[in-house]
């Protein structure tokens, strides 16, 4: 048993549900297992530009598993400001990555661990090469594509929140002789919408990576309602396009875009093609909260107590990953190969196809 480090932790990025599980699992393996010091980092790297550096130091009442129960992240988190760009009071923007790597430096961090989704990864990797820092991720996001897992810590409950509202719409839909439209997050992918469309039984479900047509939506739905149907359920991932090929976005009053909207549009857009009274719910950021499903507690564990074990290794620079029921690692530079839904083909799209749900385009099987 080696002893006597210190490794540093930080959540990266949107959080979502799992991410204390993920430090309870960090905090007890390096504890129990190697006797080390673990210290947290409040808001991912902002705590490491911070003067005095922003941390905590986390003991075994962290790894207490209350903690893995517990929503949000308790060392807090961001998803703006790259420090590589940083963002000044005066508009400009500046290179703060040396201001980072020196916070590493204060805190006598012999390794670092991470948790973040694919933009996260990115830029830690970045700084840890920069300023020679030993580096393991552990990839968590609700869209669920960071490439070389199967899963990432969050998506699993975001999957059941959106699951559980497809059926608390659907009683509603059918009282009403509605088409409720439900938008849900993802980004730029369509796991989520995929895998909670097909498990709550939505008649429509669309997504980024297949370009639908509005007229196979309405047809689908029209003859859903020749066939006895009094309502329908439409999943729309929100960062699908619109008829004009656009993106729907929202401005935010302080600055910052994000995807948002589409659920509205296609609303109109339905009504209109179908004479059908619509309904929209935009599910947003209730699929980032709450308490971590099972799956998303096991899998944070597991994946805490491997990040732990790779610095033990010695081994760095890698991503830990989920890969046919088991724990692995893979080089760090695979969490930026994106999953698009596409690669499940195989699998969902088929079952989707199979289940006669319409992905919005033409293609049957
Ligand atoms: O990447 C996770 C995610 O929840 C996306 O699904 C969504 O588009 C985005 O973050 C929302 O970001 P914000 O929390 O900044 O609104």
């Amino acid at each position: 048993m080696s002893s006597g480090k210190t490794i540093g932790v930080l959540t990266s990025g949107g959080d979502c549900a799992g991410l204390n599980a993920v430090i309870r699992a960090v905090v007890a393996r390096a504890i129990l297992g190697y006797g080390w010091r673990v210290l947290g980092i409040h808001q991912g790297t902002q705590g490491l530009l911070r003067r005095p550096v922003d941390f905590v130091p986390l003991d075994l009442k962290c790894a207490d598993s209350a903690m893995a129960r517990s929503a949000g992240t308790m060392l807090g988190t961001t998803n703006r400001g790259d420090p590589f760009a940083y963002p000044m009071p005066d508009g400009s923007r500046k290179d703060r990555s040396e201001e980072i790597i020196e916070g590493c430096r204060l805190l006598g961090l012999d390794a670092l661990i991470g948790i973040g989704g694919d933009g996260s990864m990115a830029i830690l990797r970045r700084l840890a090469q920069q300023g020679n820092i030993p580096f393991v991720g552990v990839p968590k996001t609700i869209d669920n594509d960071v490439g070389a897992t199967e899963t990432s810590i969050g998506y699993d409950t975001a999957v059941m929140v959106a699951t559980e509202a497809i059926d608390r719409l659907q009683p509603t839909a059918a009282s009403h002789d509605r088409v409720m439209i439900l938008e849900v997050m993802g980004r730029d992918s369509g796991h989520i919408a995929m895998a909670a469309g097909i498990a709550g039984g939505a008649d429509v479900i669309l997504v980024p990576e297949i370009p639908y047509d509005i007229d196979v939506v309405a047809e689908h739905i029209n003859s859903l309602r020749r066939n006895g149907r009094n309502f329908a359920i439409v999943v729309v991932a929100e960062a699908v396009r619109d008829k004009t090929g656009e993106h729907v976005r929202l401005h935010h009053a302080l600055g910052g875009v994000t995807y948002g909207g589409i659920g509205h549009v296609l609303g109109d857009a339905i009504a209109q093609k179908t004479g059908a009274e619509t309904r929209v719910t935009v599910l947003g950021h209730v699929q980032r909260g709450g308490q971590p499903t099972w799956d998303d507690r096991m899998t944070a564990s597991a994946f805490g107590v491997h990040a732990v074990d790779l610095v033990a290794q010695g081994k760095f620079d890698r991503l830990v990953a989920w890969q046919h029921r088991r724990v692995v690692d893979v080089p760090l530079t695979a969490a930026f190969e994106l999953t698009p839904l596409t690669d499940f083909d195989d699998t969902l799209v088929h079952t989707a196809r199979g289940l006669g749900i319409c992905l919005g385009d033409s293609k049957t099987e």
